[in-house]
Parts: structure tokens; C-alpha cells; sequence
């Protein structure tokens, strides 16, 4: 988050984002604020590191819902393709020759051998040939030929294709729904009122930049708590990005299971004198969406970071940073701007602290010095995103 160097007009605000930035203004002057809880609360620790809690969590909301995967520009033309495991499911995400992203399931139908054997890098291919017997799917994943075909009299072509996920492109991101046994997804449905936020804010347009994937030590639930709150800004984010806002200046709001979020950064004063046409989400504030359950938007003064927490036990994740520009880089001086952004964004702010903090935590729990945590009257996001979690997992 540099000083921005690709400068553009404002983003069109919708009416939820102008009234949120309305209330963002007012808590400028004010020593209190009218956002928050009446009381404190305490949380149970063990939602971070129970195996049953996590077994839960899985079955009941990370196979239910639709979860963002990353931007579709990632998968640039047809034969573009991307394995990834996530949740325990071999995936591999693919442009076929119609245009179309596809999930698909990165297992050969005739003795389940992987297709794709590595993971997280985008090639490019004309088809899938399984290492095995060399059977032949195209990029749909429609089963194309089986060598000494007369060995399988009974095979029907037609079912034996890769297995597909429900999915689809949404504001230029890629959904699924985690179930080879779900037939149908529902974005739309899922996002609810932040549907119309996302098409405001143009991301089908915008270009992939970068991603990186890690495997980190932490819940998934303690890096969404730490993008809910700004309680910590100043403190853990010193070295990087405190500077660049005001202290614990915030104005958040749930949308359904969603959160809605804006930060004041320095320039929020200047707006006070703007007429709401010209108040930036991107400059005088940070808006952030945490989408329910496991992705973060984080709107950049000219990029975009996804953030994807996927469990990969109650205390580990894989973690997948996907950044997006509002066009590709024209020049040099554009790409170094942007790689120094995404260098300071991924490796010194989330990764030396939001996950380097989670992961501090996450061994904290282990230790068992605290039975429970203390959520203040502004940690009220937090509280509201456990008690989401926990319904669900009552069902
Ligand atoms: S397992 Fe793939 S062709 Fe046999
Ligand atoms: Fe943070």
C-alpha cells in the first residue's frame, strides 16, 4: 500500500457504501462510537483447536456454501488450467475451449490416478492425458478416449467424465461448492446485500496479478478475526501499514452472515469537504468485505487483495493471496509499483503479522493459558462472526 501511482477516478459508491462512509465521517471527532456492542463478552478458545468442532466446521459450512477460489483472469485463455488441493479435494480448475471456468476433480475415472501431479502453478494444455493408461479427457472433462477400448465393452463414456463441481464466475471471481455430491451453486444467494457492493466496485474488469499459497500453523477463524477488527492496527501493523491510518477509526455493519467494513485511513479528514461522489473507499478509507465463511476483499488504493483460509486441520490452514490490479501493468514503472505493493502486502503485512500473530495465537491455545478470550465492545464483528459459525454448526 504504497503511495498509489495509478491514480483513477473514485469508485462508485451504492447507497450502503455512502451511508457507511456517511457514518465513517462522523466517527471522526467522536471519542466513543456508536458501532459498538453495549458489553464485552467472553469466547470459548477451544473453537480454535477442537477436532470435532473442526470436523463440524468442514461438513457444515466449508462443503455447504459457496467459497471464492480467486480471480478468473488467473486462467487467462482456453487450456488454462490450476491444481489445487483445498479441503481435502484434488481440484483443478480449468478454462475450457468454450471460455468457461470449470471445477473439476483432478482424479482419473478409470483407476483414480491424478491427472495434474503437482499443484498451485497455472499450465497450459490442450487436454488430459492420465499418466496411468493414458486415458483422455477433454477440457470439460468429457471422457475423449480410452486406449484398447474393446477391453471395456460395458464402459459408458458419457458418465465416466472427470467429476465437476458446482461452480461459476461472479464479479471475476470463481466460486464452488466443495461436494461432488451438490448439484448447484448459488452466489448471488450467498452474498445477498454485498452482491451489489462487488458490481460497484468493477472487479470483473480487473487483471490477476499475483497469488501465493502457504500452509500456516493457525485456525482458519483466528485470521478472520484479525481482518474484523482495528483494535490491533496500530500495534501489530507499527512497522508497515499503522502509519498510513487513523487510530481505531472504523464503520462496519453485517450484511446477512458478511461483514462490511470501513477503516479511516489519514486522508479521511479531506473528505469532509467532498461531496459524496468523491469520497474514496479505496483512499480516504479501506473497505474491507469479509465474506462468510473464509474470504476477505481488502480494496488496495489501487489493487485488490482475496484472502482464502481453507482448514486443513483445527490448526492449520492453507492460505491463498490472490491480488488483482484495475488493468495490467502498461509499463515498467506500473509492474515494480505493484510488485513492491505486493511484497509489502503478503509478505510484511499478512504474513510476518496478521499470520505470524495468528499463529502465535494458535500455539497460545495449545498451552492452555486461557480457558477463554475477552472480545471488547468494538470486537463486536468478532462476536457476531463466532455466533454465525456456531449457529451453522448447530444446523
Ligand atoms: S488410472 Fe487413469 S488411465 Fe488408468
Ligand atoms: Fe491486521
Amino acid at each position: 500500500m504504497s503511495t498509489p501511482h495509478v491514480s483513477a477516478a473514485p469508485d462508485h459508491l451504492n447507497p450502503p457504501l455512502q451511508a457507511l462512509f456517511r457514518r465513517l465521517l462522523g466517527e471522526i471527532d467522536s471519542p466513543d462510537s456508536s458501532d459498538w456492542d453495549a458489553t464485552d463478552s467472553l469466547l470459548d478458545a477451544k473453537v480454535y483447536s477442537d477436532p470435532d468442532i473442526h470436523r463440524l466446521e468442514v461438513e457444515r459450512i466449508f462443503r455447504r456454501l459457496p467459497l471464492c477460489l480467486g480471480h478468473a483472469d488467473q486462467l487467462p485463455e482456453p487450456g488454462s488450467m490450476l491444481a489445487r488441493d483445498l479441503l481435502g479435494l484434488p481440484l483443478l480448475l480449468v478454462r475450457d475451449a468454450q471460455g468457461d471456468i470449470q471445477v473439476l476433480l483432478n482424479v482419473c475415472r478409470h483407476r483414480g490416478a491424478r491427472l495434474v501431479a503437482g499443484q498451485d502453478t497455472v499450465c497450459r494444455q490442450t487436454g488430459l492425458t492420465c499418466p496411468y493408461h493414458a486415458w483422455r479427457y477433454g477440457l470439460d472433462g468429457a471422457l475423449l478416449g480410452v486406449p484398447m477400448a474393446q477391453g471395456f465393452p460395458t464402459l459408458d463414456p458419457a458418465s465416466r467424465g472427470l467429476k465437476r463441481l458446482p461452480s461459476t464466475v461472479r464479479h471475476g471471481l470463481v466460486w464452488a461448492v466443495l461436494d461432488p455430491a451438490q448439484a448447484t451453486i448459488d452466489v448471488p444467494g450467498l452474498l445477498g446485500g454485498l452482491d451489489d457492493d462487488l458490481a460497484v466496485l468493477g472487479l470483473g474488469s480487473h487483471r490477476f496479478f499475483r497469488q501465493r499459497v502457504q500452509t500456516r500453523a493457525t485456525n482458519w477463524k483466528l485470521v478472520m478475526d484479525a481482518f474484523q477488527e482495528v483494535y490491533h492496527i496500530k500495534r501489530l501493523h507499527a512497522r508497515t501499514i499503522a502509519p498510513f491510518f487513523l487510530h481505531a477509526k472504523s464503520a462496519g455493519e453485517a450484511v446477512g452472515p458478511h461483514l462490511r467494513i470501513l477503516v479511516g485511513r489519514e486522508q479521511l479528514p479531506d473528505a469532509t469537504a467532498l461531496p459524496p461522489g468523491a469520497w474514496d473507499v479505496r483512499r480516504h478509507a479501506t473497505l474491507t468485505h469479509a465474506i462468510f465463511p473464509n474470504s476477505l476483499l481488502i480494496y488496495h488504493p489501487d489493487s485488490t487483495s482475496h484472502l482464502g483460509m481453507f482448514p486443513t486441520a483445527p490448526g492449520e490452514i492453507r492460505f491463498v493471496h490472490t491480488m488483482f490490479t484495475p488493468h495490467a501493468a502498461r509499463n515498467d514503472k506500473e509492474q515494480a509499483h505493484w510488485d513492491r505493493t505486493f511484497d509489502m502486502i503478503d509478505g510484511g503485512v499478512f504474513s510476518a503479522e496478521d499470520l505470524f500473530i495468528s499463529e502465535q495465537i494458535q500455539q497460545g491455545v495449545a498451552s492452555g493459558a486461557n480457558d477463554s478470550f475477552v472480545l471488547g465492545r468494538f470486537e463486536q464483528h468478532l462476536r457476531r462472526f463466532h455466533a454465525q459459525v456456531q449457529g451453522m454448526l448447530r444446523g
